[in-house]
This record gives C-alpha cells, structure tokens and sequence, in this order.
C-alpha cells in the first residue's frame, strides 16, 4: 500500500500530482509489429581454404571471442559491399549469394586480435589485411571462426597501432535460404510462374548472415553498397542508384547489371536493405524527395500501392514539422514483400512490408486493413529520425526506440486521415494490451541493463515481448530543441533524452515538482503500473502496485518500493478545464481520456454511482471512459480488488450503448470469459445475455446500414463488424440468415464476391464455422486464388473457425508445408485454430507431437515462439492442463524454447491464476448471467 494523500470533497489536494504547464504527460506505448529476430542456431556451416574449423569451447572462458558484446578495440568508419544473389538454384538445388566485402576500420586500441561478426558465411578467400597508414599491416596468424558466438577471429603475429587504420577484405558465399532472416529470398507466383525476391531483414544481428561486419548498433559506419543482378530486375539498397555505374557486364560466363548505389550516411548494420527483384513500382516527387512503393507488378498493376503512395508524403511532412529536423536521404523507398516475418522494418530510405501492412485494395481490403497500413507506414517513418538518425547503443534501450514509435505513429496517422480520430484507439489497442501484460508479476521493467540482454535470442525476446511502455514525456517541442539535433548520426542511451527534456523543462515556464529522471525512472525501471484508489467517503486517495495476481511477488523487488508519479491533477466543480477528473454533484471519475498510465478503483458508492450515470445518462461520460471504466473494473475484479459482479454489470448499459469504444473493451473483456466457459454450463446463459445485449446494436445497423451501405464514421465502421460478428456468433436467426446467403450467393458465382470488404472476416468465420467440408474447401479455393494479400488473410483466418475437427486438423497440418501456409503465417494460423474452442485441444496437442521439428525448422526466425505458446495456452484453466504444461516445458527442456521462455513461464502463471480465477467465480457467474442485474 502506497502513501494516502486526502481530498475533500469539492477541493481536491493530490499529493501524487504531476502536473506542469507546458508538459504534457503522453503515454507511448510500444507494440513491437512482431518482429521475431532470428535465433542463435548453432552453425554447422564449416569455413573452408585456409579457415581453420571452429574450436568448440564447452567452459566458460573470458576469452573476447566467447563474449557476446564486441571488443571496443576497433571501430569501423567504412564499408564496401559487392553482392551477388543468385535467384536461381545452383547445381545442387542451392541457393546462394556470393560477396565481396572490405572494411576500412581505425584501431582504437591496440590489438593482435581483429573479432568481427559473421554467420554462416564460408570464406572463399582468405581474408588480407591491408594497412592504410604508413606502418604496414600485421601478418594473420590464423583465422578461427567461431559459431555460438558468430564471430570471425583473426589472429594477428603482431598488433595494431592505436590510431591508425587498417582495410579487412574477405570474399564469401552464403545461403540464399527461404528463413527470413538476413539476406534471403521470398518466393510467389505471378501468372503461373515461379518468382524469386532476393531481399533483407538485419534487425536484430543478421547483417552478420550477409557479409562480415562489426555488427552492434553503435558500430555506425558509411556504407558503399553495389549489387550483381539479372539485367532483368532491379536492384534496391538504402542509397540511390548512382546512373553512371549501372553497367552491364560478363562475370563468372554470366551476363549481369551491376548496380552501384550512392553512399549511405553514417548508419548502423542493422538498418541495411538489399533487394533484387521484378517488382513494379509507382512514385511521386515532393520537393525534391522521391518517393516509391514497389510490390509485385500483379499488385501495383491492380493499384494496390496507391493508398500508401498517397498517405507518405503527408506523413513525411508532418514528421519534419513535428521534428523540426529535414527527412535526412534524398529519397523514401517502400516495399511489400510476399514473405515477410515481422510486420514492417524501418531499413533507412528502404522500408520492408509484409504486404498486407503496405497494399490496399478499394474493393476488397477492409477500413481494419486501411487503418493498418497507415499506422505501420507512420511508425516506420517516425524511425527514420527516432531510431535510424539517432540510434540507441544497444538493444536494451528497444523500448525507447520502439514506444516513442508507436506513440507518433498515431500522430502521423491522424495527421493523413483526421476524419478519424484515431489517436482515441490508443487506448484500446495498446494501452489495454500492454496493461494485461504489465499486471503480472512475470513482466518485467522498461529498462534493462546492457549486460542483462547479450545473446541473440535474449534480443529475440526483447522484440518478443510486447510488453514495453514508454511514459514520455514531452514538451510539445522537445525535440526539435536539441536531443535529435544534439545525438544526429550517432547513438544514446535513454538517459540522453531525460537530460534533454530536463533542459526543455527548464527552460519552460512552469516546472515539475520532480526531476525528469526522478519521475521516469520509477516507470522506467520498476515493472508494473498503479491502481489508485479513490475513496469519496473518506477523501483518501492511495495507490498500489497492480497484480493480477496479488498472491504473486514481482520477480524483482524495485528500489522504489512500486510507488509511482501518477499524473492525477484536480479541479474544481466550477473550473474550467477538467482534465484529469470530473466532479459530478454526487459521481467523481478519474483518468479523464486515460491520459495517464494507471487503474483507477473507488469506494462502493461511487462504483454504484457510476454504475447508474451508465445506465441514465452515460453521454456525461466520455466516450474513453465509458471503455475504461469497463477495462478497469474487469482487471480489478480478476486481481480479486472487486466483485465480479460488479465488473458484469458495467456492461449493463450496452443495450443502449452504439459507440464503438466501450462495445469493443467489453468484447475484449467478455472474451476472457469465453475463454474460462465455453467447455462449461456458463456458456449457454453467457450467450443468452451477449445475445440479448447485442441485439440492440444489430438492429441499430440494420436501420442505420440496411447492412448495404458503410456507416460514415470509421469507428462506427468497427462497430458494425462488432454487431454483426457478435449477434452470428450468438445466434442471431436474421444474422445467420444473412450470412448464410451471401457466402451461398458467392459458392454459386465465385467470380462476384457479394461481401461487403469490412464485414468479409466476420461473414467468412460465420459461414465456415456454420457450413461443412463444401464451404471449407470453397474457402481453401478462394485463398489459393486470392491476389490481395489482405483478403488472403481473411480466408485464412476464417478457415480456422470451422466446427469440424477433421478439417481443423488437416489445416494444422498444411501450416507444416510453406507451399500451402508461408512460413511467415505459420504461427498466426496455429494461434487462429487455437482460438476455436474445437481446435484448441487438436492444436495444443500439434504443437507438442512437432515441437522438435517446428523448432529446428522454424528455429531460424521465421515463428514467433512467444506469440505461439501464449496462443495455445491461453484457455487454460484446469489443474490437468497445467500439468501438462509443466511436462511440455520439462520434456523440452532440452530443445529450448528460443525467444519463447518467458511466454512459457506466463503462460504457466497466467494457467494457474485462471485455475484459481475459475473456482473462485463460476458459481457467482452462472448465477449471473441467469438473472443479469
Ligand atoms: C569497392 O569495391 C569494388 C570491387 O572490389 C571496387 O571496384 C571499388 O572501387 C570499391 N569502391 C570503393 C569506394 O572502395
Ligand atoms: C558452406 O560450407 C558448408 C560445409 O562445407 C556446406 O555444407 C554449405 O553448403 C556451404 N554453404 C554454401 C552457401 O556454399
Ligand atoms: C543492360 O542489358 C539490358 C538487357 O540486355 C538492357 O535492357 C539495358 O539497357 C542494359 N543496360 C546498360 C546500362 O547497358
Ligand atoms: C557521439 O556521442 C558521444 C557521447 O555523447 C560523443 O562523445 C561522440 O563524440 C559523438 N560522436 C559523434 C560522431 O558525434
Ligand atoms: C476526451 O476525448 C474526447 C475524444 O477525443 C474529446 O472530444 C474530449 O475533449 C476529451 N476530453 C478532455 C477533458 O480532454
Ligand atoms: C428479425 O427481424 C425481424 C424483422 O426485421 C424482427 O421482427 C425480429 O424481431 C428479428 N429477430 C431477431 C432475433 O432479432
Ligand atoms: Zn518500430
């Protein structure tokens, strides 16, 4: 329990006060687009000439090459890289890259030992060593590779001379492999025939898998880039192409172009792009900015890049004004990609898709698939400054990089679409999700400490956890002040941005009560968030570390006792400006708008008050609230603060509601309920009441829409798929009558779909999980033909919700075999079965008969472990289930669970809580749900 501070009842004293004139207190939150990084796979690939073969160490030793971190002996300041990806396969059915690559590095202190990165390249040469000083260079004594670390060890006679610099030049092939991770090639299918993409992911540590290189994000160099291709294609790299070195010529009996590209700026490794393919494109010049997006020729034929050609420019612009700082290149490439593991990747001046974040389709993609795109091509472009202009030192520091992304990019994307309010939905899809993770006592501080994360799969999983939120908080001008101006090029820690704000701070008019550090480090390093509790009887404020799970121990005590700066200010009835309360004659509500990160609980009267404000006259509540409140008295009642009871009855007033903010919180929250009951007598009266509260809703759109005609507001848009999902889903005759038709409609002309595109997803799972193996196949049909990525995904999706356990298992297995599910949708359609009360049990017991092989398949980057065992488990509510649990994580122990080890130990809290959560409730919730009041 934290320290009380009064109010009375019409003045409110908060002593947990923040706040301050100029500052505005902002909630960042970040949602990492799953950017599962590749694992550190043990390399079998042997080094051949002179190379020597790696020498296993089994003992801890301190020798640098057993480090993860590199040396600061040596600092790279050039590079240039000759590439050759052949989009072909060789002799031996392999496909492979070949590369040439020198580096020009300055020796910081002297050394006999040069440690470089590299991942499964073979050496076709050995590697020479060039003196660029007047000294020449040491002889090489041996060279070691070494694959747990991935490095390249060159072994010196004699050392290097601080201050001088030296040239490293290696040659090397490597494989051209379909694992998604570094240089690797996508493959698709435009008018029957087979393409390959020869195309990059880097983030975190496979610029390693491409060529040699120094390869931590602080080890900033300029980068010389040219690439070997088929005169046929086209080659793209962070630099524009240099015309004048576009040359054909005959290597190795081949006839290639080789393409040069201009310099890049001072950038880290992993931010480097390389493509080569036979994508089309389309491009606008602003000012004197050229900007493209390129996809497949189908794709950009049939207009697909245009949605996203037309929002760039004007989120580049906004960006610029916002900080005050020039779009650092001369031009902004974009490109989708057919296989692609993360959503996005913010490659400087060449931004990777998977192609549902980047392509958009009139007819067929839906307002969700819109609001997508816009949002990821603002984050990426947020990271163009923040992130790849001034970088972090080291991926400890990812939240910051990642959470002042996902904050901006609904300024960005608000900026392109302002008819949409899309900076409310901030709340809702990420504040909500992050709260859930944050409130179990598993979670785990913002920040970490450099040593703490070194391994490739401890990077892995910072990606993975999408558990990071970033209070920042910023003057509206930051900024341009001086943190990006100050840090351009180079990198920082998180700590350079306190410094900074504290100056804008400062130099402000009014000033905090604390410092800039003092306040963010309790959010920075201590995990977890407040619930303050307001009691109106008593005027006593108080807040409280909040746990799911109360009877858990944070794994880590904090240094400052989970006490918190909780933004809460005051005000009186008659002031003008409520911002963070309102005072009603006899209700108070707190968070106004959920502008600070924190849970709000209050004494029983006032929870009855509310209550009532909901049911009489929920417009004195705004919109936010109405969603947060339900969130908050949900979360409350699970960490056992509440009755559950009273969190039920916080949906109460649906039946009257229409907003789509309030519906989708309760949805989400019910949804958790689904889980607990669908395999129990709850569920029949749980579906009578969601039923009975959703009819109004459905009838709303039925007037509003006649369900032809799109409702004009972009969250009404949501709602209406809400109603309609929700009102099948419980049985609706007039929804499922509906549904049935249209799907039927289209079974007998597939060549007309009748569906409207927002209402596709939920129409699809409707008819599958109604229909049969005709209606299952159809859709199998369907999704093979599918030329927009976006409804491809819809089908896929929708496959998942069949009833029959045959076909849910076929379609298990089709996730094994990448020329039926790609690999990068491999887990999401595992996760989507899972989801399927019919399909949990088949896809839980897939999982563990393959779980050696979807690791040692998949091991190299392409799944998400993390998304997949949270996926699978989530159900879970019996003491036999988590039995089994257990004994999976036992008997796999040795197999490892990659980027998944943190999932598996919440996925085991989560159980256990659920167990506990279910005994203690079912009774009190079937009762309920009986006789709702
Ligand atoms: C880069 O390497 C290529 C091939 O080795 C060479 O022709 C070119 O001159 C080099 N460029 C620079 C800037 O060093
Ligand atoms: C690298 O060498 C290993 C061992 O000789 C071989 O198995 C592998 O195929 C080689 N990789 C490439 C891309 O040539
Ligand atoms: C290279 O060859 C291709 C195909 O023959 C041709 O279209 C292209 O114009 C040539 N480029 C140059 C720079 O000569
Ligand atoms: C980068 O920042 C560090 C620490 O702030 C500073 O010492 C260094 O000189 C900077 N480097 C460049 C190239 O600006
Ligand atoms: C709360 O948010 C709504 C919707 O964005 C806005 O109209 C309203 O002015 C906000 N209220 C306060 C007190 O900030
Ligand atoms: C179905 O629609 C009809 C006519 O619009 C209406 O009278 C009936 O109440 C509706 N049934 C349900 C279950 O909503
Ligand atoms: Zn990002």
């Amino acid at each position: 329990m934290g320290k009380g501070f009064f109010i009375r009842k019409t003045v409110g004293i908060v002593g947990i006060v923040l706040a301050a004139g100029a500052i505005a207190t902002i909630i960042a939150l970040s949602v990492v687009y799953s950017q599962e990084k590749s694992k550190n796979n043990e390399n079998e690939v042997k080094p051949t000439g002179a190379v020597t073969t790696p020498v296993p160490t089994t003992e801890p030793s301190n020798e640098p090459w057993d480090q993860w971190r590199l040396p600061q002996t040596l600092s790279p300041q050039t590079y240039n890289v000759t590439l050759w990806p052949r989009l072909q396969p060789d002799a031996t059915g392999l496909y492979i890259f070949r590369g040439l690559s020198s580096v020009v590095f300055r020796c910081v202190e002297k050394t006999n030992l040069i440690l470089i990165h590299s991942n499964k390249l073979n050496m076709t040469l050995q590697p020479t060593l060039t003196a660029l000083g007047s000294k020449p260079a040491p002889i090489i004594e041996s060279i070691v590779m070494h694959t747990k670390t991935q490095y390249m060890a060159i072994h010196l006679k004699e050392e290097l001379t601080a201050g001088e610099s030296y040239e490293l030049y290696t040659e090397f092939v490597g494989e051209l492999a379909d694992d998604l991770g570094g240089f690797y090639r996508s493959e698709y299918y435009e008018n029957g025939v087979k393409k390959v993409v020869a195309t990059t992911q880097m983030q975190a540590t496979d610029a390693r898998k491409a060529f040699p290189c120094f390869d931590e994000p602080a080890m900033k160099a300029v980068f010389h880039i040219t690439l070997y291709h088929d005169p046929a294609t086209v080659a793209l790299s962070n630099g524009v192409k240099q015309f004048e070195q576009i040359v054909n010529i005959t290597v190795d009996d081949t006839f290639v172009t080789r393409t040069t590209f201009a310099p890049t700026e001072v950038m880290s490794t992993y931010l480097l792009a390389f493509i080569v393919s036979d994508f089309g494109f389309i491009e606008q010049n602003i000012d004197k900015l050229q900007i493209r997006i390129f996809a497949r020729q189908e794709a950009i034929n049939a207009g697909q890049g245009e949605y996203a050609l037309s929002v760039t420019g004007t989120i580049l612009k906004f960006f610029e004004d916002y900080y005050n700082v020039p779009y650092p290149l001369p031009k902004s490439d974009q490109i989708a990609l057919p296989d692609f593991n993360a959503g996005a990747m913010e490659n400087w001046g060449l931004i990777t898709y998977r192609e549902t974040a980047l392509l958009y389709d009139e007819e067929i993609s839906s307002n969700g698939n819109k609001e997508r795109i816009v949002t990821i091509i603002a984050h990426e472009l947020a990271h163009q400054w923040f992130g790849n202009l001034v970088t972090i030192r080291w991926w400890n520091d990812l939240w910051l990089n990642e959470g002042f992304a996902s904050y901006v990019e609904y300024l960005g994307a608000d900026k392109a679409e302002p008819t949409w309010n899309i900076k409310d939905l901030i709340v809702l899809n990420d504040v909500h999700r992050v709260f859930a993770i944050d409130a179990l006592a598993s979670s785990h501080p913002l920040s970490s400490k450099e040593e703490e994360i070194q391994r490739p799969e401890q990077i892995s999983e910072v990606f993975d956890t999408i558990s990071y939120k970033c209070f920042c908080i910023f003057t509206t001008n930051f900024l341009q002040q001086t943190y990006l101006d100050h840090f351009k090029f180079n990198n920082t820690v998180y700590t350079d941005l306190w410094e900074h704000l504290q100056r804008a701070v400062d130099s402000s008019s009014s000033t905090p009560p604390r410092s800039v550090q003092d306040i963010m480090d309790r959010w920075v390093l201590q995990m977890g968030f407040p619930v303050v509790t307001i009691n109106t009887e008593t005027g006593q404020i108080t807040q409280e570390h909040f746990l799911l799970d109360p009877e858990t121990k944070p794994d880590r005590p904090s240094e400052f006792n989970y006490e918190w700066f909780v933004p809460i200010s005051w005000t009186k009835k008659e002031a003008a400006q409520p911002l963070y309360w309102l005072f009603d004659d006899n209700w108070v509500l707190a968070n106004i708008n959920v502008t600070g990160y924190y849970r709000v609980n209050y004494d029983n009267e006032n929870w009855e008050r509310l209550l009532n404000v909901l049911q009489t006259s929920r417009q004195s509540i705004p919109v936010i609230n109405r969603a947060q409140i339900i969130d908050d008295a949900f979360n409350l009642a699970k960490a056992g603060i509440i009755e559950t009871t009273l969190a039920l009855r916080t949906t109460l007033f649906l039946a009257s509601e229409t907003e789509y903010m309030p519906w989708e919180s309760a949805l989400d929250n019910l949804d958790y309920f689904y889980l607990m009951f669908d395999r129990t007598e709850v569920y029949g009266p749980m579906q009578t009441y969601v039923g009975n509260k959703v009819e109004g809703l459905f009838d709303y759109f039925t007037r509003l829409t006649n369900w032809e005609n799109l409702p004009p507001g972009h969250t009404d848009q949501y709602n209406q798929v809400n109603a309609l999902r929700v009102a099948c889903s419980t049985g609706n005759e007039n929804c499922t009558t509906l549904v049935k038709t249209w799907f039927e409609q289209w079974m007998e002309n597939p060549n007309v779909n009748p569906i409207k595109a927002n209402l596709r997803s939920a129409v699809y799972c409707s008819a599958i999980a109604a229909g049969g193996e005709k209606e299952w196949n159809f859709a199998w049909e369907m999704f093979e033909k599918a030329t927009v990525a976006s409804e491809k995904d819809k089908l896929r999706a929708a496959m998942a919700c069949a009833s029959e356990p045959w076909l849910l298992n076929r379609y298990l297995k089709y996730t094994l075999d990448s020329n039926k599910i790609r690999k990068q949708d491999a887990t999401s359609t595992i996760i989507s079965i899972a989801s399927n009360v019919v399909g949990q049990p088949l896809a839980w017991d897939f999982v563990r008969a393959n779980w050696e092989y979807i690791f040692k398949q998949y091991g190299g980057g392409s799944f998400s472990f993390s998304n997949l065992i949270n996926g699978i488990t989530k159900r879970f509510s019996t003491e036999f289930e988590l039995q089994q649990l257990i004994q999976f994580r036992d008997d796999n122990a040795h197999i490892g669970f990659g980027s998944g080890n943190l999932a598996i130990q919440q996925s085991i809290e989560r159980t256990t809580a659920n167990i506990k959560w279910v005994k203690n409730n079912q009774e009190t919730v079937l009762e309920w749900f009986i006789n709702p009041l």
